[in-house]
């Protein structure tokens, strides 16, 4: 009778063992992103940790300001033997070595806010995607500077309007081409557009590039301004400030909503930041993580495209409008 105890007690510890071992070894999730120091990412990383929390998986995030970068850290995945990645790359047209680098090492992989493209800057068709529905969200932005233009009663062809661009990212591009096409559907003349080619989506890119563009266009002494992000359309705002050009000649509208445009908001006095289309880092940190997570898990392949769609925060609405949305 002992021996039998002992015998179904041994048989029990034997079945516990891989339990055991799986539960030592949590499931690891990788989230890479090209400029942790901007506050949209962080937002996406900690909405991503509430899902690795709640999912019970753990989430390895890593900044990849570059290719190589990017290449070291999915080895390193790899390495920690995680099931596979989100990613937001630091240039879309390394979609093909992301593809052929997470198949070779069996990781599965989405991406996030800007979508790979291959050599022939086509969608890589098997990387599923969540990003913003750039061109729509770039009508939001041209809207509601027409909106409040029309409030303070200027006059569509006496604005210059200035895109600080960022073309080479087809989501910059559609984003700000949407905003251009609101305001020139509602009478701005073309030749009133000023292009500010920025050479990085931070502020000081931006600030940058505004400062060479107002300097060529003087003519101009009312502006409206916007750009892929919040720090886009901030920079312009501060290159704007530094020639005297203050909030009642000058309306910026960013896209975002995160501290870079709460800091903005919370300010004393308004500044020319007029507002923001607040887009939602809680769905594209959380959604995205736990949809790698139940691709490699559970065999769940997540739809090939999500797009999400923004709303306009200002100074008024901003507190409000984040409580919805649970930041
Ligand atoms: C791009 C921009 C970021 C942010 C995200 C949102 O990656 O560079 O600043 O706007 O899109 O999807």
């Amino acid at each position: 009778m002992l021996k039998m105890q002992r015998r179904a007690a041994l048989a029990l510890a034997l079945l516990a063992a891989p339990l055991a071992t799986l539960a030592a070894e949590p499931v690891k999730v990788g989230f890479l992103v090209k400029q942790a120091e901007e506050p949209w990412f962080q937002d996406e990383w900690r909405f991503a940790e509430q899902a690795a929390r709640d999912k019970g998986f753990t989430l390895v995030k890593i900044g990849i300001p570059n290719g190589e970068k990017m290449m070291a850290a999915i080895d390193n995945l790899a390495a920690q033997k995680a099931v596979g990645f989100v990613i937001c790359a630091p240039d879309v047209k390394l979609g093909v070595a992301v593809n052929r680098a997470a198949k070779r090492h069996g990781l599965k992989v989405m991406s996030v806010d800007d979508q790979l493209v291959d050599g022939a800057g086509k969608p890589i068709a098997d990387i599923p995607h969540m990003g913003i529905s750039g061109y729509e969200i770039g009508k939001q932005v041209g809207q509601g500077l027409l909106a409040e233009m029309k409030a303070r009663g200027w006059k569509p062809d006496e604005v210059g309007v200035l895109r600080v661009a960022f073309d080479q990212l087809p989501t910059a591009r559609d984003r700000t081409m949407g905003a251009v096409d609101a305001l020139k559907a509602a009478g701005v003349p073309a030749a009133n557009v000023v292009d500010a080619p920025q050479a990085k989506t931070d502020t000081e890119s931006a600030f940058n590039a505004a400062n060479i563009a107002f300097t060529k266009n003087a003519k101009f002494k009312r502006w409206v301004a916007f750009g892929l992000n919040d720090e886009a359309a901030l920079g312009a705002v501060r290159a704007a400030e530094g020639r005297g050009i203050k909030h009642d000649a000058m309306l910026a509208i960013g896209i975002g909503g995160s501290q870079t445009a709460m800091n903005e908001f919370t300010k004393p006095t308004p500044t020319a930041f007029y507002g923001t289309v607040l887009i939602s880092p809680k769905r594209h940190g959380y959604e995205t993580a736990v949809a790698v997570y139940e691709w490699a898990t559970a065999g769940k392949q997540p739809p090939a495209v999500t797009l999400t769609s923004g709303t306009l925060m200002t100074r008024q609405n901003q507190a409000e409008l984040r409580k919805q949305m649970g930041l």
